[in-house]
């Protein structure tokens, strides 16, 4: 069976991320086996003062747990403009140039203003362009996500609600159609 990996791509206790990963995983969980990693899980104070090239351990082991999968679904807040500053941390301590090498990636953006984290979504796609990931088209940004989201019954707009769950259903489509093709080749 497929495996997705969900990454709320922020520290921010009880974070909307968290939410929207949570409830994305409801729809992947038909199609793959899941799990949601947690950037308020990812050991940052053992990377204090820099460990660039020389992972400690817990690194390695948050690393190598979430790397374990076909594709990979990143639920990205806007902070400030961009991507939370835990996700660029996260990304630095991946190996180089192994992980994210032709895999594929979706991604969900979320914030509280009206471009739903469209700048944030894109900074992230040239870092994973540039790790030469498999971006998927389909993407939903959810625009003022404290009015238009809940997490237990998704987006309050209907036509939007379609395209998530398109994005969702679609997404291990591509997953499986690259599986043993390009990944690892
Ligand atoms: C440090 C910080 C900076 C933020 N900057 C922006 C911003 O630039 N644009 C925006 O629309 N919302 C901004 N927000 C609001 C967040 O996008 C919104 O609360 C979002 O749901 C937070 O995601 P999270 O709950 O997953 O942490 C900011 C929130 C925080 C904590």
């Amino acid at each position: 069976m497929l495996k997705i990996h969900i990454l709320s791509s922020t520290d921010r206790p009880n974070s909307n991320a968290l939410k929207v990963s949570r409830y994305a995983e409801r729809t992947l969980k038909k199609h793959a086996q899941t799990k949601i990693f947690s950037l308020a899980d990812f050991p940052l104070q053992d990377v204090a003062g820099g460990k660039y090239g020389k992972a400690p351990e817990s690194v390695e082991t948050f690393n190598n747990e979430f790397l374990d999968a076909d594709g990979f679904l990143f639920v990205i807040p806007e902070y400030n403009g961009g991507f939370p500053g835990v996700l660029k941390v996260f990304t630095d301590y991946l190996p180089f140039p192994k992980a994210m090498y032709r895999v594929p990636v979706s991604l969900i953006g979320e914030s509280a203003g009206a471009f739903g984290a469209l700048r944030p979504v894109e900074q992230f796609e040239q870092i994973l362009s540039y790790r030469n990931a498999l971006i998927f088209p389909e993407k939903m940004l959810i625009q003022n996500v404290n009015d238009t989201f809940d997490e237990n019954n998704g987006l309050e707009s209907e036509k939007l609600e379609e395209l998530l769950q398109k994005q969702l259903n679609d997404f291990p489509v591509f997953v499986e159609s690259l599986k043993g093709e390009l990944v690892n080749s």
